[in-house]
């Protein structure tokens, strides 16, 4: 049933070409140049119309969350908040008829995204359940919704839920931006023709994963590790770092990489790896200069780099490349080598990659 991986996180990961093309089936509709997308048609003037977005989740789904944040006020300018589920329900939040809510569960099970869109409901929300798993409980709670169609997810970790999460997301945000007359054309379609491109382009950022287990064996004993990256990046090394923690129970977290020389700056050394996302486009200069800040006080850099990159590769200790794409949709890819680089360093501890301790796959306690 591994289908001849060891763990079910190895093969979810390298299931994502196929998850990403599962989500996109039927709604990425180049030819036609529209996303179809019913739940969102049949709703479109009550979206359209939101005062705001609140997007409720946790754990990965969160940085989905973050990622789509990126993407909605881009492409359709409406403001978007993403929120732990567990906070924005216990703090007597303003919610009104005028908002629209997402709420993005893996397993549609998670009892506070479902206790917050219940709060959401009966403060007359519209509530948008993007889920997983069919017919599960925040799906059947949600006004109306999308499946990521990701199909089952075993491992704890959770790997393709997120690409797909954030795919589907990407078509909603896509979608409304068309209707609205947010987007050209030529932006449109080139998004449109991108997103059907990811598959092919995931599949080889996956081969590359021999380099990842050479990096893997150098870092496997660290007992701390940074991820730093700004804009549509950010949320992917928030999540680079959770991937961490959860499976490898190394120490681990994840930075908007500006933020650095505000305080995490104090712990590097020469012990410390630091993770960059510096695709080109997305802040690329900046970020460069964020690896020199590191450079300077001798941390390790493992640099997340599109193909071709010269600038990062002088500079960083380790290059893992990623085919290029607009920014909008390079979470796709810079995430893959991140999930990889968890996995190998787990396995490389002994640890139980698809149990880790302490973890369950679906929290539905509150
Ligand atoms: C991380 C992980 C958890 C879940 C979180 C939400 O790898 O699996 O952080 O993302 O518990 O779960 P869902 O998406 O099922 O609501």
């Amino acid at each position: 049933e591994k289908n001849g991986f060891d763990h079910f996180m190895l093969k979810e990961i390298h299931e994502q070409p196929e998850a990403i093309k599962d989500t996109y089936r039927g709604r990425l509709r180049i030819n036609d140049g529209i996303i179809k997308m019913a739940g969102i048609e049949d709703n479109l003037e009550r979206i359209l119309n939101a005062n705001r977005i609140i997007i409720v989740a946790c754990g990965t789904s969160w940085h989905a969350g973050l990622v789509a944040e990126y993407i909605f006020e881009d492409l359709v300018r409406i403001p978007v908040e993403v929120e732990y589920a567990s906070e924005f329900r216990y703090r007597n939040p303003i919610i009104t008829s005028k908002d629209v809510v997402i709420a993005i569960s893996q397993s549609g099970e998670t009892a506070d995204t479902l206790a917050a869109i219940k709060l959401a409901k009966q403060n007359g929300a519209f509530v948008f359940g993007v889920c997983n798993v069919v017919g599960s409980t925040i799906a059947r709670e949600s006004h109306a919704g999308a499946y990521t169609h990701a199909g089952p997810e075993i491992g704890v970790a959770s790997t393709k839920a997120f690409t797909t999460q954030i795919t589907v997301l990407t078509l909603i945000a896509l979608k409304l931006a068309q209707s609205k007359g947010a987007i050209s054309k030529t932006e449109f379609h080139n998004y449109l023709a991108e997103m059907e491109a990811i598959p092919t382009k995931v599949e080889e950022s996956l081969k590359i994963d021999g380099h990842i287990q050479e990096i893997a064996s150098v870092f496997k004993d660290v007992p701390n590790f940074l991820y730093l990256g700004r804009g549509y990046n950010f949320p992917v090394a928030l999540e680079g770092a959770l991937k961490l923690k959860e499976i490898s129970y190394i120490h681990a977290e994840g930075y908007p990489a500006a933020e650095m020389k505000h305080g995490p700056i104090a712990l590097i050394d020469e012990q410390m790896p630091v993770v960059v996302i510096a695709t080109k486009k997305g802040h690329y200069e900046k970020v460069v200069s964020n690896i020199q800040e590191i450079k300077s006080r001798k941390g390790k850099i493992i640099g997340i780099v599109t193909e071709g990159d010269t600038e990062v590769k002088s500079m960083a200790d380790y290059v893992i490349e990623v085919p290029e794409t607009i920014e909008g949709l390079t979470p796709l890819l810079t995430t893959i080598p991140l999930q990889l680089l968890s996995y190998h360093i787990a396995v490389m501890r002994g640890c139980n990659v698809d149990q880790p301790r302490n973890l369950a796959k679906s929290v539905t306690v509150e």
